[in-house]
């Protein structure tokens, strides 16, 4: 049997934005069947704002269902491969609806399969996360395929689509005007930023929170305007880094009598966790960061690759104010 998680592995905190994703996944679920066409939405962020947890939790309300005539799946939540096909997606989605001949026929024969399965299974939403690979695959059709694919499923079973992926993934939506049409606003998450008041008071009250679901554990307090700010410079205010320094600070403070987490705790989980890819910035939680000179920090969206046009939005200047 797997060992239950641990506290810090278990927090989750509904900070607003969580809050505004799930009740738009959930719109989207009730519009099956209820409208002339289904909602679908695309939920688009960098890379550990959080929308596989957000899309996680949606699905663990709607857990699936054994009957004795077979399993009722309301939520169908699939991860897509890297270097997909529509033929090796379509299997994907086959297979985790339990047909045992998922490998079998060719794209037009699993289509059809798969939407018999959709009925079936009742499934209401569809939700696609890593949605970007389909803009990764090795061949240029594949998202124009995909893009049809999609519109084809939607147009035949009803189902409301939710994609969640890194901004590119949009490209996809943008192949298919019918398919564009069907889905909402694009919802984005990302980085909290320092330097726009209401995300830092957001950030600061996930800090709150956090902290709050880890009562076993002394610490300084997170969300105070000092400890928050040397948290958003060590995280870029992405709620991934954010967990990964805590969670970590957590496990190495874990065997203390006191399950302290101090200063010293915080700079050693993130020179562990984070400090591999910023060599060249200083670690926020020594003694001698001085806070009020910290340079200002880049995203790591901004320095990987060409940056989206909208990322000069996203960059983190900083200076100290409550
Ligand atoms: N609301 C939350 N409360 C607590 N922890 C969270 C929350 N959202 C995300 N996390 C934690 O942050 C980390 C990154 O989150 P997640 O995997 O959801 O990000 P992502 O946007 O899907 O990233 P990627 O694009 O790399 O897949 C995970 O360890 C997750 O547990
Ligand atoms: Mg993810």
């Amino acid at each position: 049997m797997n060992e239950p998680m641990d506290t810090p592995e278990r927090v989750l905190v509904r900070y607003p934005l969580f809050t505004v994703a799930v009740a738009r996944i959930q719109a989207c679920f009730d519009s099956f069947g209820t409208t002339a066409e289904p909602q679908c939405c695309p939920i688009v962020g960098e890379s550990g704002s959080g929308k596989t947890t957000i899309i996680s939790h949606f699905a663990s309300l709607h857990p699936c269902v054994d009957h004795k005539c077979g399993v009722e799946i309301q939520v169908l939540l699939a991860k897509v491969p890297a270097r997909p096909t529509v033929k090796s997606f379509a299997e994907t989605l086959l297979y985790q609806l339990g047909d045992p001949l998922w490998s079998r026929g060719n794209t037009v024969s699993k289509s059809i399969r798969l939407r018999e399965l959709f009925r079936r299974c009742r499934v209401r939403l569809l939700a696609l996360d890593e949605f970007q690979h389909f803009v990764d695959a090795r061949q240029a059709s594949i998202p124009n395929e995909v893009a049809d694919w999609l519109k084809e499923q939607v147009e035949e079973t009803g189902v409301a689509i939710v994609v969640l992926g890194l901004h590119r993934c949009l490209e996809v939506l943008k192949q298919n005007e019918q398919l564009r049409r069907r889905f909402g606003a694009t919802l984005r998450v990302g980085a909290f930023r320092w330097e726009n008041k209401d995300d830092r008071t957001t950030y600061r009250a996930f800090l709150r929170a956090v902290q709050e679901q880890l009562p076993e554990y002394v610490m300084p307090r997170l969300a105070d305007l000092d400890m928050a700010f040397r948290m958003h410079y060590a995280s870029y205010g992405l709620i991934g880094y954010t967990m990964k320094i805590i969670r970590g600070a957590a496990r190495i403070a874990h065997d203390h009598p006191r399950r302290e987490i101090t200063l010293r705790t915080l700079a050693q989980s993130f020179r562990q966790h984070v400090w591999i890819e910023r060599l060249s910035d200083s670690n926020p939680f020594l003694e001698s960061f001085a806070v009020d000179k910290a340079p200002p920090l880049k995203l790591p969206s901004e320095t990987v690759c060409a940056s989206p046009p909208y990322a000069h939005h996203r960059s983190v200047r900083l200076e100290l104010h409550a």
